[in-house]
This record gives C-alpha cells, structure tokens and sequence, in this order.
C-alpha cells in the first residue's frame, strides 16, 4: 500500500487522482492552512458531513489550541490565526475537519521528524510574493536562507526521503525568471539521490476541455527505470459537456458592461474567474491571461456573456458533481472558485500516477 503525503493539499486532487487510476494508498498525513480548504478536504475525502455529529472530547480552549498548535486556519491578509475568533459548531467542524484529515498545518512549523513515514510525497506550493516569513518568492532560496515555501520541503525531503514525490505548479517557474532556482532545486535533489523528470503539460491533452499548462516534476530515489510521462490523446469530453443549463442571471454580464464591446462571438465564458470581477468586458478581453470559448446565440438579442458557475469550475479541474456537492455544502462561491482555481487537473494526475505506478 502506498503511503502519501500531501502538502499544499487544497481539496485533495492527488488523492482523487489516486483513486481514480486504482493505486491502493493510504495518505498518512496532509499540510495545509485555509479553513476553507480543509472544510472541503475533509468534506470530500473524510465524510466530513456524515461526521459532523462526532463527540469530541475536547472543550473549546483546547479545540482552539490544537488548531494554533498547527496554525489553522490562517488568514492571508493579515497571517493571523484565526482559530480564536471560532466559537460552537464552526469551532467544532474546523476541529475535526483539521482531526479526521491528519493535517500537520502550517508547512514552516512542521516538525519532519514527528510526521508518520511516506512514500510519496506531493507539494504544490504556491508561488507568491508576500514578504511574510515563508512567502518572500515562492522559489528562490533568500540569498542562502532557504526561506520560500518550496525550501520548507527541504527539511521533510531531507529527513524522511521518499520514494516518490510530484511537485506541480504553474509554467512560469520554468521560465525564463525563475528557471535557475528551479535548476538550483532539482540540483539539489539529484543530491539527494534523486532523478528527476519534468514536462509542461496542458489539461486539454489528457481529457478536459480547459487550456491550462502547468509544470510536473516527478522525483524518483534511486529509479530501476527512467520515468515517461503519459502520451496525449485526443479529448472525448468538450466545453458543452461541462456546462450548466440552467444558469441563475446574476452570472452573466449586465448590459452597461457589454455594450461597448466589438465581440465577434456569440456566446462567451469565462474560465479565470480572478479576472471578473468588476471588470469590464473590454477590459477583459485585452487581459493577457483571459481564457475564453463562444458559443451559440441567446434569442433575446443580448450578448448572453456569463462566467461560470463553482460547478462548471470544478467539472473543468476533473471533479465529479458528488464531491463537489459536499463542499458545497460547507464553503462560499467566492472560496469554491479559489479552490478550484488553485487546484490540478485530476485527470492529467490520473494519467501521470498510471504511468508511476
Ligand atoms: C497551489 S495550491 C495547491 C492546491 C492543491 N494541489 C489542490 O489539489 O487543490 C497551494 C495550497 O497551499 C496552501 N498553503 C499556503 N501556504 C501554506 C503553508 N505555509 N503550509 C501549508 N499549506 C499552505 C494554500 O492554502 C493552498 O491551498
């Protein structure tokens, strides 16, 4: 049975990878941070729903100080512990949500040698530039400090060595800013003795309709063989496939947003919905990183713009209607769009643990 170990966890797509290519696993442990996130992590894999009648043996100081023990959940803005503005039931589902998922939390204060053994470890850091303790770059190494986010892998790489591991983040880490520190890390690695096998791979070459290209590094200790990465193949599922019929109207555009707008197409979406809001349609479309489809006219007359729904977003990271369903339960729009938007394409995962595995 293989052993996993998820950091940066989000919803927990590695483990819906896993179980979708029938790798007999056990994650061991995760690390991870938002509240939000780890209410659905916990809803998904964890019945978190079912399991929201648990007793707990615990009163609330101590709910409290087992979350700020691992630094759950964390505020963004400001990095402040929330865990103390939590009270009853909320309290209670954070509490058990962080239990039954066996998150350690806050990657910089995990301890590696208290984390259970692993034989495949995933992380997906993200590339941020905050400058709070941790998040200086999301990659380079702070002039020898090693203090981003993907340094703080080191010391678990380092001391718990596992066979496997897959990093997964966003293209430009390969490009022309950062392809140093990421050659500087996989020198580092190799070290360590391991071999690495990178590609850029794009969603839409391994069966989701969505044109998002992301880095892969699969890390293999000592390997009796090299690793390949999974041929593309030719998309069975398109856009309509994914989409909702009946859309509530407050997902399309409002007129005064559109009617300026030289579009050519009929019927436009918006896959990126960081780009949204309050923007103009205009505006919009000159946005380098917009990801847009046209589809068939409304009989109305008007530009039937909309984004998509949470729903839509989750079908297009590979994440069946069930399981979103219960994050939905749980969490806002606002963070069921982050989430996704943060996530990897299951089905691309899926295809590269095959070949792994
Ligand atoms: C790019 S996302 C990865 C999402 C994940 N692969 C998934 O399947 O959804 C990065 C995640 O790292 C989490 N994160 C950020 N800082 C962290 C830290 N210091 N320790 C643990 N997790 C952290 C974020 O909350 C976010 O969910």
């Amino acid at each position: 049975m293989l052993k996993v170990f998820e950091a940066f966890a989000g919803y927990g797509s590695q483990r819906l990878a896993l179980i979708e290519a029938n790798i007999p696993h056990e994650v061991v442990g995760i690390s991870e941070i938002e509240g939000d996130v780890l209410l659905s992590y916990a809803a998904i894999h964890e019945d978190l729903l079912d399991n929201r009648e648990l007793k707990v043996e615990l009163n609330d100081d101590e709910m409290r100080q087992y979350l700020k023990k691992i630094n759950v959940p964390l505020d963004y803005k400001t990095f402040e512990n929330k865990a103390k503005n939590l009270r009853g039931q909320k309290l209670k589902y954070m509490y058990l949500a962080n239990k039954l998922s066996n998150n350690f939390g806050d990657i910089r204060t995990i301890l590696p040698d208290q984390l259970p053994d692993f034989d495949f470890f995933t992380y997906s850091f993200p590339c941020q530039n905050i400058s709070v303790a941790g998040y200086q770059n999301g990659l380079t190494a702070e002039s020898g400090t090693r203090s981003s986010l993907l340094w703080e892998c080191c010391k678990i790489i380092e001391t718990k060595k596992p066979r496997y591991m897959m990093m997964e983040n966003v293209k430009n880490l390969v490009g022309k800013n950062h392809k140093s520190s990421f050659e500087e890390f996989l020198s580092y690695l190799e070290s360590l003795g391991y071999s690495n096998y990178w590609d850029v791979l794009n969603a839409r070459d391994y069966g989701i309709p969505q044109n998002r290209e992301r880095v892969f590094c699969i890390s293999i200790l000592n390997p009796e063989k090299d690793f390949i990465f999974p041929k593309s193949k030719d998309l069975t599922i398109f856009m309509e496939d994914l989409l909702e019929y009946s859309v509530p109207e407050t997902f399309f555009l409002k007129s005064d947003q559109v009617s300026d707008v030289p579009i050519t197409q009929d019927y436009i979406y918006c896959l990126d919905s960081n780009y949204w809001k309050g923007t103009f349609l205009k505006d919009f479309l000159s946005k380098k990183r917009r990801q847009l489809v046209s589809g068939p006219a409304r009989e109305d007359g008007k530009y039937p713009a909309r984004r998509l729904t949470p729903r839509e977003t989750w079908r297009f990271m590979g994440v069946s209607d069930s399981n979103f369903d219960k994050s939905s339960k749980l969490v806002s729009n606002t963070s069921l769009y982050k989430q996704s938007g943060n996530s990897i394409v299951v089905p691309v995962m899926t295809a590269i643990f095959s070949e792994l595995f």
